[in-house]
């Protein structure tokens, strides 16, 4: 039985915009600026998808539900995950062992990564990938106007197996995409427009993610069929994603 589930972010507000949390069976993108919450984010669900189902975590018995994390800028950071699993109770030595940490170095390898998850998380429980961020390699290796067709192209297949991975395993596939705030520097490239179909292709949820004041975000979700339209609030605090 392979029924739809879905991981808590730690923010009730959120989870609420998500129609319940992170979703099983789909690519969830989180979009935004420098600075907005996407590798937060992240880090938390890499947690909370091992906490028990009745804390929203996808944890059932002793059968611990692990995340994998592919990591292409180097930003991923162990402090960060022993800090939220601390506060949640866990035992940070446990999480971070349940945690598949990848560094991703070029699109090619990304999408190798990728294909080798198709044995490791049947075989390990993986209930969350991340790829953080997805967009990062594909734009450095093909700039501008002239290779966009050729980007897109190799993003798109990217997507597509990533959408199999979560469809065929009944795990959730988290992906970031950072959106620059002036969208006009980038004139011509839609990967890079604010809010504009980002990826073409990528099934899913899309939420993008604004600075507020201080520790305070702006999640909105974007063109999903199944959701309402909507903005809510959630915060960064030193325990992580909370409202
Ligand atoms: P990039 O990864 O830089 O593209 O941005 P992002 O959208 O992924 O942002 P990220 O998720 O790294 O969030 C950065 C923000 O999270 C910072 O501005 C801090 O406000 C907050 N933050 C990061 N680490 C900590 C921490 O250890 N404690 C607290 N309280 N806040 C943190």
């Amino acid at each position: 039985r392979m029924h739809l589930r879905k991981i808590t972010t730690g923010s009730s507000n959120l989870d609420e915009l998500l129609g319940g949390g992170v979703e099983t069976k789909t690519i969830t993108e989180f979009f935004g600026e420098f600075g907005s919450g996407k590798s937060q984010i992240s880090h938390q669900l890499s947690v909370n998808v091992q906490l028990p189902a009745d804390q929203g975590g996808l944890t059932e018995g002793d059968k611990i539900a692990k995340a994998v994390y592919i990591d292409t800028e180097g930003t991923f950071r162990w402090e960060r995950i022993e800090q939220m699993a601390r506060c949640l109770g866990m035992d940070p030595e446990l999480v971070m062992e349940n945690i598949y940490y990848m560094r991703a170095v070029n699109s090619d390898h990304q999408m190798a990564v990728v294909e080798e998850l198709f044995e490791l998380v049947p075989k390990e429980n993986v209930k969350l990938v991340v790829v953080d961020s997805v967009t990062s390699h594909f734009r450095a290796e093909y700039p501008g106007r002239e290779n966009l067709a050729l980007r897109q192209q190799k993003l798109n297949k990217h997507l597509h197996q990533l959408g199999r991975l979560a469809e065929v395993f009944n795990v959730a596939v988290v992906i970031t995409n950072q959106v620059m705030a002036r969208p006009d520097v980038f004139y011509g490239d839609p990967t890079q427009a604010v809010g504009g179909h980002v990826l073409y292709h990528a099934p899913g949820v899309r939420v993008q993610l604004k600075k507020s004041r201080g520790n305070k975000r702006i999640a909105r979700m974007v063109d999903a069929p199944h959701l309402p339209e909507g903005e809510t609030v959630f915060a960064i605090t030193e325990c992580g994603i909370r409202d």
